[in-house]
């Protein structure tokens, strides 16, 4: 049975980008098909300036929502970055495999940095690093597959380099991941700023939609969205990024793809309306299980706790194998 693992980082309460362009898929397609591990990346939500209460905060809800969304502790495997040491361990490894320029090459790291500076703060060394512990996150695992958006998708791209050079320098170690993108809303787009990746922790809030804003909100956050100038409605994601983006995120809520369905629209105000009423219903579930599970805690710290234990054994021989091959005494 193939291997699949995804992430998620608790840096901001999870967007409906987060949930068409990944979530979405670990439950209804991924713990079916595969043999697949779920984590909430805490350890990258200390790259950039944090507040501690806040990321546990949002880690718990992380993992609540995961659950929410469907994800079955029977099928998969749901579990914290920080609990499993393995993840770091291997990451050091993979440190010494990586070079300087290609983490300054990364589009994230650049994005991210400039903007750290922009407010007069400086940037975290695991910044840097990043993508590196993402790497070892995925290749912990014996990796076939990693669902994730398109933003993601030159950490996985660095992952594969990672692997193929670590394999050539030190023998046959790491199984050599690729990416699997969704067909639509592989990047939903701000609703403000139709140019900008809907991102957790941007600070135009009225442009997200958050996995757990209330369908009132949701419809005002969907009607207000920021459309293109011209009337008729049309797919274009360059030209036309406000209105395409709508159409992605319908297409995405149900079937049918945003070309045919920008057909169907005369108006920028029908397209809105269907599109809020959309992600209203798709959320509706997920925001009534959320509920049911705030009501039980003690449920989701034990799926972490047994989680992590399986994570665990499944990483740790892997490992254990790169210590070895890159060169270090074997522990007694
Ligand atoms: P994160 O937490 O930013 O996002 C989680 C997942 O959601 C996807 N995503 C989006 N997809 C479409 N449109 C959007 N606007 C949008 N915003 C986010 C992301 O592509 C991602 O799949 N570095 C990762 C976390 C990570 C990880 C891993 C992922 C750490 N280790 C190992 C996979 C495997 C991140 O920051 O995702």
């Amino acid at each position: 049975m193939k291997r699949v693992f995804s992430g998620v980082k608790p840096t901001g309460h999870l967007t409906l980008g987060n949930y068409l362009g990944a979530m979405r898929r670990w439950s209804a397609v991924d713990q079916h098909e595969a043999d697949a591990l779920f984590c909430i990346v805490d350890l990258h939500a200390l790259t950039v300036d944090h507040d501690p209460g806040r990321v546990r905060r949002l880690s718990r809800q992380a993992a609540t929502l995961l659950l929410a969304t469907g994800l079955d502790p029977k099928l998969c495997t749901v579990f914290a970055q920080s609990h499993v040491d393995e993840h770091a361990r291997l990451s050091y490894l993979l440190e010494c495999v990586a070079t300087d320029g290609e983490m300054r090459r990364m589009i994230q790291y650049k994005e991210k940095a400039a903007a750290e500076r922009a407010r007069g703060g400086s940037v975290r060394l695991s910044l840097l690093t990043y993508p590196v512990l993402m790497a070892a996150d995925i290749l912990a695992y014996g990796t076939d597959e990693v669902p994730v958006g398109d933003d993601q998708a030159q950490h996985v791209e660095l992952t594969r380099d990672l692997a193929v050079r670590f394999n050539q320098r030190h023998g046959h170690t790491f199984v050599v991941p690729r990416a699997t993108l969704p067909e639509v809303a592989t990047r939903v787009m701000n609703l403000q700023e139709p140019t900008s990746k809907m991102g957790k922790s941007d600070d135009v809030g009225p442009g997200i939609v958050y996995l757990l804003d209330e369908p009132e909100v949701i419809r005002k956050k969907v009607m207000r969205a920021v459309t293109d100038s011209g009337r008729d409605v049309s797919y274009d994601r360059e030209a036309r990024p406000g209105v395409s983006n709508l159409l992605e995120i319908l297409a995405a809520c149900g079937s049918g793809n945003p070309e045919a369905l920008a057909g169907v629209y005369e108006s920028y105000g029908s397209l809105k309306k269907d599109t809020a009423e959309a992600v209203v219903e798709l959320l509706r579930p997920v925001q009534q299980r959320h509920k049911e599970l705030c009501a039980d805690p003690a449920y989701v710290e034990g799926v972490l706790r047994e989680g992590a234990e399986k994570a665990r054994e499944m990483a740790r021989p892997r490992v254990d194998a790169a210590y070895r091959a890159i060169g270090l005494l074997p522990a007694m």
